[in-house]
């Protein structure tokens, strides 16, 4: 038990990554708080199967991209579930397009939900973080667990290129800096700040690319482990990261991609 005594808040958490990010970490002994764009029931079954580990588990919905909405998550999360120590932003959307074909209204969706979300969500979360506690003086070695932590799910492509899904790069790179800008200004107040980058990994945001025979077998030849990641490859890492084992890490982006990232042979 890894994370006993813990409270964490998943975004995205009703399906895919951040639902297996969500049992992973009740079974590792956390509380945990499902933030879910809707109350639906998808929500409602990631909801169930979660609280069969025994664990606390809340619901709260919202827009991730509305900071209204992202505020409210956080404060509905703490009034439900009491006191948070994990945020692990991992809500996002991506939307195929050649540049000059992208849509003002589709560029702002990606962006809203991968950046400007994680953004004011942590935002939120700080701040309720700061209120729990009262600020470290610089050199303080009094507390050796830092007293917060954040996770942001961002993407091989934060790093690696990916034609027709310009935005969606825009937004991943674009974590990685504030991830790496947190890093350093949250340190100070025992906050550390991590992104786990993953590469094609099975899920509903991969739909058509799974549904494709032609496209999947040319992103498997580029995977050197030869095969898709499942969403469990994924949360062994978030487990890492919230747990004890992790304290001294922080403005670090750890990739889980099957080796896809540096992958380079000549035939
Ligand atoms: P998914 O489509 O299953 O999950 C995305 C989740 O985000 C869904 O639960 C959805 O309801 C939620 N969401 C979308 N827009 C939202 C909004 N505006 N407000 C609140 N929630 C919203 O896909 P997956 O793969 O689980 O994605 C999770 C994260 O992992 C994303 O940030 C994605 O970019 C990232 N990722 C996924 C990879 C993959 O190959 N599956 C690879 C690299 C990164
Ligand atoms: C994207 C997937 C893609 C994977 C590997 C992820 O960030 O969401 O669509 O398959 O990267 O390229």
């Amino acid at each position: 038990m890894r994370l006993q005594g813990k409270t964490a808040l998943v975004t995205g958490a009703a399906a895919g990554i951040g639902q297996a990010i969500a049992l992973r970490f009740a079974q590792e002994g956390a509380d945990v708080v499902i933030a879910a764009h809707r109350d639906n029931a998808e929500a409602e079954q990631a909801v169930a199967q979660i609280r069969q580990t025994g664990r606390r588990v809340f619901l709260v919905s919202g827009d991730v991209g509305k900071v209204a909405d992202a505020r409210a998550m956080i404060a509905a999360g703490v009034q439900a579930a009491g006191p948070l120590d994990i945020l692990v932003n991992n809500a996002g959307v991506e939307v195929r397009a050649p540049f000059v074909d992208v849509s003002e209204a589709d560029y702002d969706r990606v962006l809203d939900t991968n950046l400007k979300g994680p953004f004011f969500l942590t935002q939120a979360f700080v701040q309720h973080l700061q209120d729990r506690q009262p600020a470290r003086q610089p050199g303080d070695q009094s507390g050796s667990h830092p007293a917060g932590r954040i996770i942001n799910i961002s993407s091989v492509h934060e790093e690696l290129p990916f034609p027709h899904f310009t935005s969606y790069c825009a937004s991943k790179g674009g974590l990685r800096m504030m991830m790496r800008n947190l890093a350093i200004e949250l340190a100070p107040l025992g906050i550390t700040v991590n992104n786990i980058a993953p590469g094609a990994i099975e899920t509903p945001i991969n739909r058509n690319l799974m549904s494709d025979p032609t496209e999947l077998s040319a992103l498997l030849r580029n995977i050197p482990l030869g095969r898709l990641g499942q969403p469990g490859d994924v949360a062994g890492l978030a487990v890492f990261l919230a747990s004890a084992d992790a304290d001294y890490m922080t403005g670090t982006t750890l990739f889980v991609d099957g080796g896809l990232l540096w992958n380079y042979a000549e035939q």
